[in-house]
Parts: structure tokens; C-alpha cells; sequence
């Protein structure tokens, strides 16, 4: 990737054509000692992974990538880094094509209510210190109707798709790395808050009534917020609050 401006985030690339998975690698990668910032990105892969243990169709055309970040912060403050990614993402595409994008809880990039991106991030730990922070991206971007499986035409879309023409893989990527940069290191040394509100700026779901499909169960209310840990916090109908870790949300 030539031209790109960042320091840590990106320096080392490891790109190849096809993949299982760039999260699997980079899983591999930090565990022999890949350094922070090290980015894994594949044109295509044959086992994309979901969240939830769904599969991410990743055909040519999408950006798929993983970056392996070691940060020195407690354990419980690793999912701020997939609230992060997600602003960082934000801005990438509104600085590459004319679309505002916004963000559903915790992790879906939409555009026109359709999914145009999805955040994996997963974490390793040894004895309470973070070993690693893998945070996998998908990116639809130049992706056509038909190169959808049928199952998803309906609710995901692609950057060309929502632009009306083809968008350059490569300024998508650098435009995100150089952004997470600037973001990670205000995390680092601010912590959350800013980045929360950034975050809640492009967020959709809040203050609306949403459908909370979590691994134990289903739960409506409003989305009234998310805590400094980037928890959702529901409030039911009989006014009762609920924090919500991860589920899937559906807007009403
Ligand atoms: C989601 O279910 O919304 C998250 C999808 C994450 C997909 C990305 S593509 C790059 C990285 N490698 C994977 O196998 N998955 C993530």
C-alpha cells in the first residue's frame, strides 16, 4: 500500500490472494510475536468468519482485514476497540465517497439500513493481561447485487452499489488506517470518552425501541445509551434497565 501516512497502525502488511480466514492468520501471526499495528488482508476468503459463528461471504471485490493491536489496558475495556474500529470506518468511507454512513450497536457499518460492514474483534488473554486484540473488518465495496448470496441480498449493499460507481479498495484502506491511528491514540492516552462520543454521533439505534436477540434470549425496550465500556443499556416496558454485552439489534 503505497502512500500511507500512519507510524504504527499498518506498517507491517501481510497481504495475500486468497485466505481461510485473515482473522485465523493474524490469530497465528500474534501469537509468533507480530508486532502491534501488523494488518493481515486477503482479496478473497474461503472461510470467512461471522460473529455469533456466522459465516462472512468474502468474495473478490470486498476489503477483508485483520489487525493485531497489543494495548495495555485492562481486559474489559476490549470491546471499546470494535466501537472504535467502527468510527474509524465511518470516516474512511465518508472521506472516500459521498455516503454518510451510520452505525447500529455494536458493530454493523449501514448505509440506507442495509449492512455495508461488519466488525469481528476478538481477544487474547494470559492470567487477566491482554495478549492480543485481533480486530477482523469486512467491507462490501465493489460487490454488485449478484454477487450476493440470496439470503442477504435484501439487507446487505456495497459502497459501489449506495456511490453508483466503482470505489478504490486502496483509498478505503488507507483512509481507515490512517484514521484508527489518530483514534487509537486518543485512546490511549484519553481513554473512551471521546471516542464514545464520536461513536454515538453516527449511532442509529439510540433512543429508538429495538429487538435485543442475544445466545439466552429475546428482549424489546429502547436503546437508551452505552456505558463507558460500550455496553447497550435497554430500558424495557416496565422501566427496567437491561445491559446488553452481545446480541444482534433490530430496529423498530
Ligand atoms: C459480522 O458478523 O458482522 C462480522 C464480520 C467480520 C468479517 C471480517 S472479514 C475479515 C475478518 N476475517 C474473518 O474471517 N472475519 C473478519
Amino acid at each position: 500500500l503505497l502512500g500511507l501516512e500512519t507510524k504504527e497502525i499498518g506498517k507491517n502488511i501481510s497481504y495475500h490472494e486468497s485466505l481461510a480466514s485473515t482473522q485465523k492468520l493474524a490469530h497465528k501471526l500474534a501469537d509468533s510475536g507480530a508486532e502491534e499495528g501488523t494488518l493481515v488482508i486477503a482479496d478473497e476468503q474461503t472461510q470467512g468468519k461471522g460473529r455469533l459463528l456466522r459465516t462472512w461471504h468474502s468474495a473478490k471485490t470486498g476489503i477483508w482485514m485483520s489487525l493485531i493491536l497489543r494495548p495495555r489496558i485492562p481486559m474489559q475495556q476490549a470491546p471499546q476497540l470494535t466501537l472504535l474500529a467502527a468510527v474509524a470506518i465511518v470516516q474512511a468511507i465518508e472521506d472516500t465517497t459521498s455516503i454518510f454512513p451510520t452505525i447500529k450497536w455494536p458493530n454493523d457499518i449501514l448505509i440506507n439500513g442495509k449492512k455495508v460492514t461488519g466488525i469481528l474483534t476478538e481477544m487474547q488473554a494470559e492470567a487477566d493481561r491482554i495478549h492480543s486484540v485481533i480486530i477482523g473488518i469486512g467491507i462490501n465495496v465493489n460487490q454488485s447485487l449478484e454477487d450476493f448470496p440470496d439470503d442477504i441480498k435484501e439487507t446487505a449493499t456495497s459502497l459501489a452499489l449506495e456511490e453508483g460507481e466503482p470505489i478504490s479498495r486502496t483509498s478505503v484502506i488507507q483512509s481507515f488506517l490512517k484514521h484508527f491511528e489518530i483514534l487509537y491514540t486518543l485512546f490511549l492516552k484519553e481513554g473512551f470518552k471521546p471516542i464514545k462520543l464520536l461513536w454515538e454521533s453516527y449511532a442509529v439505534s439510540l433512543g429508538k425501541e429495538i429487538k435485543a436477540s442475544t445466545l439466552t434470549g429475546v428482549l424489546y425496550g429502547k436503546a437508551i445509551g452505552i456505558t463507558d465500556d460500550g455496553v447497550l443499556l435497554l430500558k424495557d416496558s416496565l422501566g427496567e434497565i437491561h445491559s446488553i454485552y452481545s446480541a444482534d439489534i433490530e430496529i423498530n
